[in-house]
Formats: structure tokens, C-alpha cells, sequence
């Protein structure tokens, strides 16, 4: 990470604050998706759904939204926390949308990976479910955030990330399953 040293646990907070527009930007577009589908309810060549119902204008518009406010909110309200280890580079809000836009970008393509294998929405993939969002905001970091991500990625925080990633994942569908704003809890 940085030349500073972070204990373990240090560390893994840090990383997953990092993450966060990306990790909010999924959970916001379960509380504000709806609506008409990004697909326009087309189907593939298969004859199944481009991406399906559960990938709508309002969940990518509103979680890429959320996630450049979350991270708005961090880098005001919570400059405090971490401060010293945590840098959103010379571009932030490029980057909180980078993050956003990314993981949303990913679950979608899960989606359409999830419709080419014949599995309807909601189906279970238990491990694209997990990593989709994460490697589409790394991805779109990488490609489009200049130096942010070198700043920090290394094979530890990325080990970090597949540890920490499915725990979290898995806390906040029970959560959003339980407030009513996931239709399954995974
Ligand atoms: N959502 C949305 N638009 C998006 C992403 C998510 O409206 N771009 C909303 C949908 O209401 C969706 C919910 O968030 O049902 C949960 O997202 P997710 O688990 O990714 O969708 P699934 O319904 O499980 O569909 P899929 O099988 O395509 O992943
Ligand atoms: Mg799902």
C-alpha cells in the first residue's frame, strides 16, 4: 500500500474504505432499482433475455448516484477516518464514478453471462454473484483512474478483497433481504 505500515486489521479497513462507492453503488441499486429494464425486455439470439428485468435504468442511474454521494460523504463527513492512509488521488469524484458505474457495469455483465447460461433472474452464481461488481470497479480503475488504483492494489489488498468481499456481500443481502429491498437473500 503505502510506505507507512498498517497493522493487518488497519489494512483490510482501509481497503474495503476504498471500496466502498463500489460495494453502496450494488446495495443502492437494490433499494432504487425498478422500472423499465435496460434491455427494453429484447432477448439475445438465444432466444432468452438480453440481461432481464432485474438490471433497470434506475438501479444503474441511482447506484452510480449513490456511489459518487458515498464517496462524496467520505471524503467530506469521514475525512477523518484513515486520514493519512486514504487518497482519492487528484481526480475523486472521477473515481468514486470509476468505482460506481464499474461495479454496476459488472453485475451486468454477470447478468448477461447468467442469461447465456440459461439461469433466470435471481438465479443463484455463487461466485460471479460475489466478484462481479469488485472486478468491474478494479477494471474500470485500472483502464479510466490514472494512478489511483496502483496507489494501493498489491497482492495483498487484493487478497483482502476475495477474503472480505464474499463476508460483506453476504451481510448485506441477509440485510437488504430482511428490509424487504432484496427479493433473496444472496
Ligand atoms: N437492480 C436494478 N438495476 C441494476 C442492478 C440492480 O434495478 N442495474 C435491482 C433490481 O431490482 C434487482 C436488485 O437490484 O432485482 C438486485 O440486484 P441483483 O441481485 O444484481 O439482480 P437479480 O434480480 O438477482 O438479477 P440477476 O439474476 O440478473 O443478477
Ligand atoms: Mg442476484
Amino acid at each position: 500500500m503505502t510506505e507507512v505500515a498498517l497493522a493487518p486489521l488497519g489494512l483490510v479497513l482501509v481497503t474495503v474504505w476504498l471500496m466502498l462507492p463500489a460495494y453502496l453503488a450494488n446495495t443502492i441499486a437494490s433499494i432504487v432499482g425498478g422500472g423499465p429494464p435496460i434491455d427494453d425486455g429484447r432477448n439475445w439470439n438465444d432466444g432468452r433475455r438480453i440481461l432481464g428485468d432485474g438490471k433497470t435504468w434506475r438501479g444503474l442511474i441511482g447506484g452510480t448516484l449513490g456511489g459518487l454521494l458515498v464517496g462524496h460523504l467520505q471524503m467530506t463527513a469521514g475525512a477523518g477516518f484513515f486520514s493519512g492512509y486514504v487518497s482519492w488521488g487528484s481526480s475523486p469524484y472521477l473515481i468514486f464514478f470509476l468505482l460506481a458505474c464499474g461495479a454496476l457495469a459488472g453485475d451486468m455483465a454477470a447478468s448477461f453471462i447468467k442469461r447465456r447460461r440459461g439461469q433466470e433472474r435471481g438465479a443463484k452464481s455463487p461466485l460471479l454473484d460475489v466478484y462481479d461488481f469488485i472486478i468491474g470497479a478494479l477494471l474500470l480503475t485500472a483502464l479510466f483512474g490514472g494512478e489511483w488504483l496502483w496507489y494501493w492494489v498489491d497482492p495483498f489488498t487484493i487478497f483482502i478483497l476475495i477474503i472480505a468481499t464474499p463476508i460483506l456481500h453476504r451481510s448485506v443481502n441477509i440485510l437488504g433481504y430482511k428490509l424487504g429491498v432484496k427479493q433473496v437473500p444472496w
